[in-house]
């Protein structure tokens, strides 16, 4: 698994500064303002820094970036790098100037010295996020990761307050992981194993092996696992840390490969389907992130885990199936898979949790790409609150949702003649109808809200708080959601 950089808040001592080997990181207010710590380098580089700040570069830099003195006078470091940072950065700048850092660091040790900033915290998240590297098959020696000192006029109350922090990224280290994860090593068997391990922080693990299932009723979500030999798996996770009311639900798709099934996909492209576990990847993340900070809710995590590949004995267009709920499904294309992974697990977790409020997560449609690239998920609701409520949470931390309409007109399109439903709409509003479908498994009384990843869970060029490959959208966005609105 891959850790998040550790970073150590340290009370300011500029004597050191002349003997820092690695990298020195100084901050300048938009006003070309020095403070402490970058005066102190100023003099001991014979205004190196005053040179820079007065240059048309930096000029245009523009809040959080970083240029770089290389080799400075009179300083043993390696480097100095200016930041330019307002003394009040948004948290947002904050962890995009975290982030720069992270990119310059490239192995060396680091030196912050932050004085008196705000938000030194939210500057070491940005750090810890974009150090990110996925690198469990590559098989050169790993690169040394450099240790990171932040001197800070009050360490103890910023390492308070950047431990909850350091919670999250590793929450979302561990969505990336997964997410990155190719799917030989990343089977059913290997995901349910890894979050089995989860008992360790907290966790209540359960998990439901195919026979369960079956006596389930779970019939939907078996159908898309039957022509691959790694077996269907639904596992359960709670984490109670509130009192005894009700749960929270998130629940993730987790198909570990998607061939298509007999309506097979193109060759082209085919192998980014790896990612296709990407919900479930949110679910364990979040889940994590909760337990790690010790939050005062309750919350379930359901994923439901399969593979869909043709064989002997997959599922073949024309198909129907029974789902747990009771009602039929016409399958028309096998490629529509997560729907139906999704309608058993989402009706299993009302049945068995009552929950207080429901949050589905999948790569479930390639429409939600064209709809909105790869800046937005795809919001779907049965509830104005929950939606704004998480829209609220989605802009807080950054990552970026877009609420999508619903309505009576596409639930139409689902209209079977031989089964209660189809589990595709047709080529128009793909993603609206694939939202109507998992809306059917969904209990009017239970506030809901969907989010389709399959543009934002992996990209292809890096992002500014995660290098190109697995982002962990979504870990940020639903652990605010419950730190803002489920905890008492
Ligand atoms: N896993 C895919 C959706 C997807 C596409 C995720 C691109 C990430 C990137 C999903 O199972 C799928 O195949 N959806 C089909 C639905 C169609 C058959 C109605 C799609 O989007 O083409
Ligand atoms: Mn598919
Ligand atoms: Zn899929």
């Amino acid at each position: 698994m891959t850790t998040p950089a550790e970073i150590q808040f340290k009370e300011v001592d500029l004597d050191v500064v002349v003997e820092t080997a690695g990298k020195v990181v100084i901050f300048v207010d938009d006003d070309g303002r020095l403070d402490a710590g970058a005066r102190k380098v100023n003099t001991l580089n014979r205004k190196a820094v005053a040179r820079v700040v007065e240059s048309a570069t930096f000029e245009k830099m523009k809040p959080g970036d970083v240029t770089s003195v290389a080799f400075p006078t009179g300083m043993s470091a390696e480097a100095v790098c200016i930041v330019k940072l307002s003394r009040r950065p948004s948290s947002q700048e904050a962890r995009k100037a975290g982030a720069k850092l992270a990119k310059v660091q490239s192995g060396k040790d680091m030196l912050v010295l932050g004085g008196t900033i705000s938000r030194a915290d939210e500057i070491a998240l940005g750090m810890a996020l974009r150090g990110y590297t996925f690198d469990a098959h590559k098989t050169a020696e790993p690169k040394p990761k450099g240790a990171i000192t932040f001197m800070v006029s009050k360490p103890e109350e910023v390492a308070k307050s950047a431990a909850p922090m350091a919670a999250i990224a590793e929450g979302v280290f561990f969505t990336r992981d997964l997410t990155n994860e190719p799917a030989n090593v990343l089977t059913t068997d290997d995901f349910a194993a890894r979050l089995a391990a989860m008992q360790e922080i907290g966790h209540d693990v359960e998990i439901l092996e195919e026979a369960d299932l079956a006596k389930l009723g779970m019939r939907t979500l078996l159908s898309v696992g039957q022509g691959a030999d790694s077996p269907s798996k639904v596992v359960v996770r709670s984490w109670n840390g509130g009192g005894d009311e009700a749960p929270f639900a998130f629940v993730g798709k987790g198909v570990v490969f998607d061939t298509g099934g007999i309506s097979l996909k193109p060759a082209g492209g085919m192998e980014d389907m790896t990612m296709d576990m990407g919900g479930a990847g949110v679910v364990a993340g979040v889940m994590r992130t909760l337990a790690l900070r010790k939050a005062k809710a309750n919350v379930v995590g359901l994923v439901g885990l399969v593979e869909n590949m043709p064989s002997g004995n997959a599922t073949r267009p024309g198909d129907v199936v029974k789902s747990m709920k009771g009602d039929t499904v016409e399958i028309i294309n096998t490629d529509a898979e997560g729907r139906l992974v999704l309608a058993d697990v989402l009706w299993y977790a009302q049945e068995r949790f009552k929950p207080v409020g429901m949050i589905n997560l999948a790569t479930l449609t390639g429409a939600i790409l064209v709809a909105l690239g790869h800046e937005n998920a795809g919001l779907f609701s049965n509830s104005d609150e929950l939606s704004d409520a998480l829209l609220k949470a989605a802009a807080t931390e950054g990552e970026g949702a877009w609420r999508m309409p619903m309505g009576p007109a596409y639930d139409d399109l689902l209209k079977s003649r031989i089964a209660d439903m189809k589990n595709v709409g047709g080529r128009m509003a793909g993603s609206i109808t694939a939202a109507q479908f998992l809306q059917r498994f969904v209990k009017d009384d239970v506030p809901w809200a969907y989010l389709d990843i399959a543009g934002t869970a992996s990209v292809k060029k890096e992002t500014a708080l995660a290098p190109a490959g697995a982002t962990g959208w979504g870990v940020m966005a639903l652990n605010r959601l419950i730190a803002d609105n489920y905890e008492n």
